[in-house]
């Protein structure tokens, strides 16, 4: 039978008042940025990184305009069971349940003009030890966050909600013209790694297969794929980029606040395995 809800107020059906979101390589640009959102929707949040210095910035940061009490800190490498076992140990005896986690974290290389990089980023070059590690972190951390976080939901029976965060490449190929440099020989233009559109084609994949496997447990899985975001690139790398995206800019990085305020609480009850491409219009072209 189905249990109709009467909505009389859809702002309410944001609120995470009472519930707590641990935001994965929540030290970085976009991480932040999700956190802020879902302690603006009043949830509780552990932010997990690698990088300690990197969540002290941003836990001062976010304590500015939240109750310091609401933001946790937690040296966490998604790639290391072990790392993830000790985290999640802890926050069950502080009493603490995940109901919300956001699968961030990623090592990202920069396609720059570092010559060595370059060489290695390209297909034909790229090392057995990068895409192991590029792996490990992107996909499998996802991987073994969910198996560990999602369990611990599914067990208690007061569901969960698990955002996977893919990119506008887990739909797209990337455009290596974007990347080319002048003067640079064919066989040594830098590209974007193959590693990125695996992993971030990869992390839909793991999105569809959580939201059927504990869909009778209330836990719900989708992918946000964010499109790039400036940040003081190249004004050559922006133009390119931006010929692309029907509106014509790059993101700013606060534009995917409201897609995980949506995605992470009950306004978007009925989503369910779903990759929700936010990228201005690029893949629509
Ligand atoms: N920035 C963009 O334009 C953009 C666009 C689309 C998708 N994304 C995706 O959004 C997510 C965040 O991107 P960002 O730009 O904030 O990246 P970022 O590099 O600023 O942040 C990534 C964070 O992950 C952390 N991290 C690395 N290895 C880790 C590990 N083993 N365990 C835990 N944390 C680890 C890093 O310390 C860093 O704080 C990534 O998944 C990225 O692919 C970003």
């Amino acid at each position: 039978m189905i249990e109709y809800r009467n909505v009389f107020q859809v702002s309410k059906t944001f609120d995470l008042t009472a519930k707590t979101a641990l935001v994965t390589g929540a030290a970085g640009m976009l991480g932040i940025e999700h956190a802020t959102a879902l302690l603006e929707s009043g949830a509780a949040v552990v932010l997990a990184d690698v990088d300690q210095a990197g969540l002290a910035r941003a836990r001062l940061s976010l304590s500015k305009n939240a109750d310091a009490a609401r933001v946790i800190t937690r040296i966490m490498d998604v790639s290391s069971p072990e790392s993830i076992r000790v985290v999640a140990r802890d926050l069950t005896t502080a009493g603490i349940r995940v109901d919300i986690l956001v699968n961030n974290a990623a090592i990202d290389p920069k396609v720059t003009g570092d010559r060595g990089l370059i060489e290695t980023s390209r297909l034909e070059n790229f090392p057995l030890d990068q895409w192991d590690l590029q792996l490990a972190v992107g996909l499998t951390g996802a991987f073994l966050c969910s198996q560990a976080f999602g369990s611990s939901m599914a067990q208690d029976g007061h569901g969960g909600v698990i955002l996977n965060i893919a990119s506008d490449l887990s739909v797209l190929s990337p455009d290596q013209r974007l990347y080319r440099k002048e003067g640079v020989a064919d066989d040594v233009q830098p590209v974007k790694p193959v590693t990125y559109s695996v992993i971030k084609a990869g992390l839909v994949g793991l999105t569809r297969y959580l939201a059927t496997y504990w869909a009778d447990r209330g836990i719900r899985a989708n992918a946000l794929s964010p499109g790039g975001v400036y940040n003081g690139q190249s004004e050559e790398f922006v133009r390119r980029v931006t010929s692309l995206i029907p509106l014509g800019r790059m993101a700013g990085r606060d534009e995917y606040r409201a897609a995980v305020q949506f995605l992470c609480s009950d306004a978007s009850s009925y989503l369910n395995g779903q990759n929700i491409v936010m990228d201005g219009g690029r893949s629509t072209w």
